[in-house]
């Protein structure tokens, strides 16, 4: 479904400061399931995951979706396959928009339109019903700025919004670091349910390894510009995960 091919990225070429993160470097991701990346700070997983959006330039390699080779296409016209949400509660919306715009704007994706007609044709029922899925009261708030939510309220809205209409491809770059822990859970509970509803192919990324073999299918660790492990989480334990990692650490 995703493939990466042959990808290489060096940052700062040709200064002092100049650093490697993928030479040659291949992957292929299979469709329906949730595929994690861990490895340590610095390893690339972000580079990668940006490298396949768009928001970064690959230096030679190819990214294929579904046959096609997209490694050409800007971000935006990536969008069109993919959604993602980042770690900071910030980006996955709109802030200076309420929650009923913001909503209207992710069920209206890659199609034009300005934000007044958006309004206007929003499909309110809709909207409320997805809002209700969340289970935080938010279709109570549909005239609430976003920037006035919580962190996780916003990381909730951001991967309701991503998933709006359903992406190819779901971006996920440790979106629920920077929640507390029982709402990290229900991010990531929400999460697989609608991976599993959808059959969305998703690519995570998550440093809490413990998470990583209860919510996902396969686990790779990324070291050194390598695949290190390559792991199905049904034949694992947390704890052999975590010995594994640190023993690949070590050498
Ligand atoms: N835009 C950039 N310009 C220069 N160097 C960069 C850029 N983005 C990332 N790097 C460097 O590439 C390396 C990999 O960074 P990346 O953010 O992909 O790591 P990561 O695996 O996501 O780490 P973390 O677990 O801390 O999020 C780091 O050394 C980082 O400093
Ligand atoms: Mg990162």
């Amino acid at each position: 479904m995703l493939e990466i091919r042959n990808i290489t990225k060096t940052f700062n070429i040709g200064t002092s400061e100049e650093n490697t993160i993928f030479d040659k470097f291949s992957l292929e991701v299979e469709e329906g399931i949730a595929t994690t990346i861990i490895g340590p700070n610095g390893c690339g997983k972000s580079t990668l995951m940006n490298l396949i959006s768009g928001s970064l330039p690959l230096d030679e390699g190819q990214i294929i979706v579904n046959g096609e080779d997209i490694s050409k296409l800007s971000e935006e016209k990536r969008s069109k396959y993919m959604g993602k949400v980042n770690q900071d509660p910030k980006d996955g919306v709109a802030t200076n928009l309420d929650i009923y715009e913001n909503m209207a704007l992710a069920l209206k994706k890659n199609e034009k339109f300005g934000l007044k007609s958006l309004k206007k044709s929003a499909d309110t029922d809709e909207i409320i019903k997805r809002l209700k899925e969340l289970k935080l009261g938010l279709e109570t708030k549909l005239h609430t700025k976003t920037g006035l939510l919580s962190g996780g309220q916003r990381q909730s809205l951001a991967l309701l919004m991503a998933t709006a209409k359903r992406p190819d491809l779901l971006l996920l770059d440790e979106h629920t670091a920077a929640l507390d822990p029982k709402t990290s859970r229900n991010i990531m509970d929400m999460t697989r349910s609608l991976i599993d509803k959808e059959k969305i192919t998703t690519l995570l990324i998550s440093h809490n390894l413990r998470d990583v073999v209860r919510y996902s299918d396969r686990i790779i660790m990324l070291n050194k510009g390598q695949v290190a492990l390559d792991l199905r989480a049904k034949d694992i334990t947390e704890d052999e995960l975590i010995k594994l990692y640190k023993k690949e650490l070590r050498e």
